[in-house]
C-alpha cells in the first residue's frame, strides 16, 4: 500500500484528541497542588510519548520554547513514528498557575496541519483582538482605541456598549485599556491566565457570555488561539510585540521581517488544520478532569476547520492512583 502523503485530518484528529488527554490526564495529580512545574513536565512528557505513537512525521513548530531551553517538544523537534508530513502547535498546559492553584481555564491544547500551515510565532508577547462569528470582515481592528472597538462592536451587535463583555489579561500592563472599556459601560471578564480560553470564548458568546477578547499575551498561544478560531468561526488579528534586540533577533530567527505587520486570522493559521483541547481544570469551554478512586474522566473539544465540526468527547478511563 502507498505510503498516505497527504494531511488527512479525519483520521488524525481521534490521534490528536489523545494526546491532548493523555497530557491532561499525567498533570491531575497536580492540580491543586501549588507546583507548577511539575504539572507542566507532566504534561509535556505525556503529551510527547502520546505524539510519538502517531503515524505522522511531524515538527513542533509552537512548542516549549528553543531547543537549547526545552528539552522537550522544542522548536523544530520531530515528532511521530512517520507518515505525513505535519506541522504542530502545541502548549501541553496552558495554565501552568491555573493547574497549580485549581483555578478554572487550566487546558492541554494542540493544533496540527500541513507543513507551513501555522506562523512560526516566536516566543515574544502579542497584541491580541479577536470576536466570535457572524460580524462584517474588520468591524473592529487592532489600530482602534480599545473604546472605539466597544462601540463598533455594539454598533455591529444592535446593542448598548453596556451588554458588550470583554476578556482580558489582569496584567498591570493593561491598566489604561481596563479603564478605557470601563468608561463605555462595558463588562470585563478579567482573567489571571490562559488565553487561548480567552479568545475561545468569544466564539460561544451564549454560553461563556464573551463578545470580545483584547490585549497582550504570549505569541504562540495567539497561534493556538487563532487554530481554534478557524475551527469555532470568529475573527482575530495579532501583532507581534518586540521589547528588546533578542525578541527582535527571535522574529528574524523565525523568519518574520515585518515586525509590525498585523496578521489576520487566517495568516496566523494558512491552511486547514484539526485543534484539540482537553479540560484540566473545570471552565466554560470543557469541563475540568473529574476522578474517583477507581476511574478519571476528562472532556476534550476537537475541531477541524476544513468543516467547522466540533466535537466534545468524553473519556472514561480506570485509573490506578500512584500512591
Ligand atoms: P503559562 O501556562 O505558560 O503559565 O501561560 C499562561 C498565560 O496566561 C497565557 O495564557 C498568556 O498568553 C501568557 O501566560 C501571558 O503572559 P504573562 O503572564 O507574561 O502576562
Amino acid at each position: 500500500m502507498p505510503e498516505p502523503k497527504d494531511f488527512n485530518d479525519r483520521m488524525l484528529s481521534l490521534g490528536l484528541a489523545r494526546v491532548a488527554e493523555q497530557a491532561a490526564i499525567a498533570s491531575a495529580d497536580l492540580i491543586g497542588r501549588g507546583d507548577e512545574k511539575a504539572a507542566d513536565q507532566a504534561a509535556v512528557n505525556a503529551m510527547r510519548e502520546e505524539l510519538n505513537k502517531l503515524d505522522i512525521s511531524g515538527v513542533v513548530v509552537i512548542g516549549e520554547g528553543e531547543r537549547d531551553e526545552a528539552p522537550m517538544l522544542y522548536i523544530g523537534e520531530e515528532v511521530g513514528r512517520g507518515g505525513p508530513g505535519v506541522d504542530i502547535a502545541l502548549d501541553p498546559l496552558e495554565g501552568t498557575t491555573l493547574t497549580a492553584l485549581d483555578m478554572p481555564n487550566a487546558l492541554t491544547v494542540i493544533a496540527m496541519g500541513p507543513r507551513g500551515s501555522m506562523l512560526h510565532a516566536p516566543d515574544v508577547y502579542m497584541d491580541k483582538l479577536a470576536i466570535g462569528p457572524g460580524y462584517a470582515v474588520d468591524v473592529v481592528s487592532l489600530d482602534m482605541s480599545p473604546a472605539e472597538r466597544v462601540e463598533a462592536l455594539a454598533a455591529a451587535k444592535g446593542c448598548t456598549t453596556r451588554d458588550i463583555t470583554c476578556c482580558i489579561l489582569d496584567r498591570p500592563r493593561h491598566e489604561s485599556m481596563i479603564a478605557e472599556v470601563r468608561k463605555t459601560g462595558a463588562g470585563i471578564r478579567l482573567i489571571t491566565d490562559g488565553d487561548v480560553a480567552g479568545v475561545m470564548h468569544c466564539a460561544e458568546t451564549e454560553k461563556t457570555g464573551i463578545d470580545m477578547y483584547m490585549g497582550s499575551g504570549g505569541a504562540p498561544e495567539g497561534v493556538l488561539a487563532a487554530a481554534a478560531l478557524k475551527c469555532m468561526g470568529g475573527q482575530m488579528w495579532g501583532r507581534l510585540l518586540f521589547r528588546n534586540d533578542d525578541e527582535r533577533g527571535r522574529a528574524a530567527k523565525a523568519g518574520i521581517t515585518d515586525l509590525n505587520k498585523i496578521y489576520a486570522r487566517d495568516e496566523l493559521v494558512t491552511d486547514h488544520v484539526i485543534f484539540a483541547a482537553t479540560g484540566v481544570t473545570n471552565g466554560s469551554v470543557v469541563e475540568g478532569i473529574k476522578r474517583s478512586p477507581g476511574w478519571i474522566e476528562t472532556e476534550t473539544i476537537l475541531m477541524r476547520s476544513k468543516t467547522g465540526s466540533v466535537r466534545r468527547m468524553q473519556y472514561r478511563n480506570p485509573f490506578e492512583h500512584k500512591i
